[in-house]
């Protein structure tokens, strides 16, 4: 009998990107065929996101071009990810050509729904939590990345921050076993992974449930034992994303000094200069906390870059406490920052509030803040000039079929002139070029 087909479109974060892999793996492990076609493929789903408006609409834009485009030929389509487990059965209302719906934690189910609707039901929704000894497996070759794997150690949020849909999309924080985690990464060695990088919504709030796996690693958070612990498997890099500023503990920096291969890059999402502002958000730390977390890293024996998320337009943001953030920027001099417009989130505290900030301010404002910052990276990558970096060849740039590309431990993308053995394997260049966003490099002998 043919194996049926499955495609997995997947939106949104690294999270989903993992969840994805990890629905792959075992759909395979369940005599399914993964595949890359959408045009093809028996059963298509989509691993939405819904932390933004604009996300959420990209779901219901894509279920139309795949209508059009499969009609007379329409596949099984299936919601999964946090739209569906916001919007659970009402999807099948708005969107009929919809006949799954598995919410975040129903990942390791998918194969059981579709066998639902083979065996005749006309729809199937799974709402339900992670059970009890699921496998955390994912085979090599559903990675999204041969060189880079991702390795989920939380999921979840209990921080509640009031604009933000995530506690309700993803539920309470699960950490994951540290030895099931560590073990991963030796598989992950193994197969001849590079890269791993250690994932969650807030991977410093790390807390297992027992010590095992880390109990015998020194450090002042279970975090930072993890991260020691990880470090000590040999793995050639480990990054880790995304870090809560409250719970920011300065042994991570210690970690990162003391292990070569615990990366220099932290992602700290700060939203906002302005105390007022970080309040209403309920981030529970002001701007002298998320400065003193940040002089931390700046003291490090190493270079640690950093990076942060910015949302511009909260409701009733004054204009004063958006020049604050400004002025914050400008003072942190980060890598990167990711600029987010507010955007309203149903049944989040922010919602109830009056959205003051009118569409041509809050675009004012994004562009203000996004020039600023372009000055300052352009400084900051224009400092690379003629030093060495060393970079994980991760593909193939986007650029021209001659380049490579990659990241440092910085997390700064290199490309470079190179051919395709490189791949996989970390190389010494010297940059020649920046521009804001990447690097250009020349191999050193
Ligand atoms: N509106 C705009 N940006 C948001 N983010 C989270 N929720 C919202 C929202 N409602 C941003 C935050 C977070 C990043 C992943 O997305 O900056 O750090
Ligand atoms: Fe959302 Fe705040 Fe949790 Fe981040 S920490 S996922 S912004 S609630």
């Amino acid at each position: 009998m043919e194996k049926t087909s499955v495609y997995i479109e997947t939106f949104g974060c690294q999270m989903n990107t993992a969840d994805t892999e990890r629905a792959e793996s075992k759909f395979r492990a369940s005599g399914y065929d993964v595949v890359n076609d959408s045009t093809t493929a028996d059963v298509v789903l989509f691993n939405t996101c819904s932390v933004r408006a604009r996300a959420e609409q990209k779901l219901y834009t894509r279920i139309g071009e795949i209508r059009r485009l499969r009609a007379g030929n329409e596949p099984l389509m299936g919601v999964m990810g946090c739209v569906a487990q916001l919007e659970g059965a009402a999807i099948f209302d708005h969107a009929p050509a919809i006949r799954l719906v598995a919410g975040t934690r129903a990942t390791d189910r998918l194969h059981k729904l579709i066998e639902r609707i083979k065996n005749g039901e006309r729809r199937a929704l799974d709402l339900g939590e992670r059970q009890e000894g699921e496998v955390w497996d994912v085979s090599p070759v559903e990675r999204h990345s041969r060189y880079v794997g991702f390795v989920p150690i939380i999921e979840g949020c209990n921080k509640f921050c009031t604009y933000c849909i995530v506690p309700f999309s993803r539920g309470r924080e699960r950490s994951r076993d540290a030895d099931e985690i560590i073990s991963e990464v030796h598989r992950l060695k193994s197969e001849g992974f590079q890269e791993i990088q250690l994932i969650g919504q807030n991977v410093n709030s790390y807390r297992p449930k027992s010590d095992i796996g880390i109990a015998e690693f020194k450090g002042a958070t279970p975090f930072s034992r993890l991260l020691r612990a990880v470090a000590s498997t040999g793995m050639p890099r480990i990054k880790f994303t995304t870090s809560f500023p409250r719970d920011f503990h300065a042994d991570i920096v210690a970690a990162i000094d003391e292990y070569e291969n615990l990366c220099n890059w932290v992602h700290l999402p700060v939203q906002s200069g302005n105390d007022r502002v970080l309040r209403a958000m309920r981030r529970g730390y002001k701007v002298s906390d998320y400065l003193s977390r940040i002089a931390s890293i700046k003291n490090a024996r190493q270079k640690i870059s950093l990076t942060t998320d910015i949302i511009i337009g909260f409701p009733s943001e004054e204009s004063k406490e958006f020049e604050d953030t400004m002025r914050l920027v400008e003072q942190c001099q980060f890598d990167g920052i990711y600029i987010f417009k507010y955007s309203e989130r149903k049944a989040t505290p922010a919602s109830r509030l009056v959205d003051g900030v009118t569409e041509g301010e809050k675009t004012a404002r994004f562009l203000a803040l996004e020039k600023l910052q372009m000055e300052i990276q352009k400084k900051k990558y224009s400092e690379y000039i003629g030093r060495e970096v060393k970079v994980l060849v991760e593909g193939e740039s986007a650029k021209s079929a001659i380049d490579l590309t990659g990241h440092t431990t910085c997390h700064k993308v290199v490309n470079f002139r190179g051919t395709a053995e490189l791949l996989g394997k970390i190389v010494k260049l010297k940059i020649s070029e920046a521009k804001v966003h990447s690097l250009y490099g020349e191999l050193v002998a």
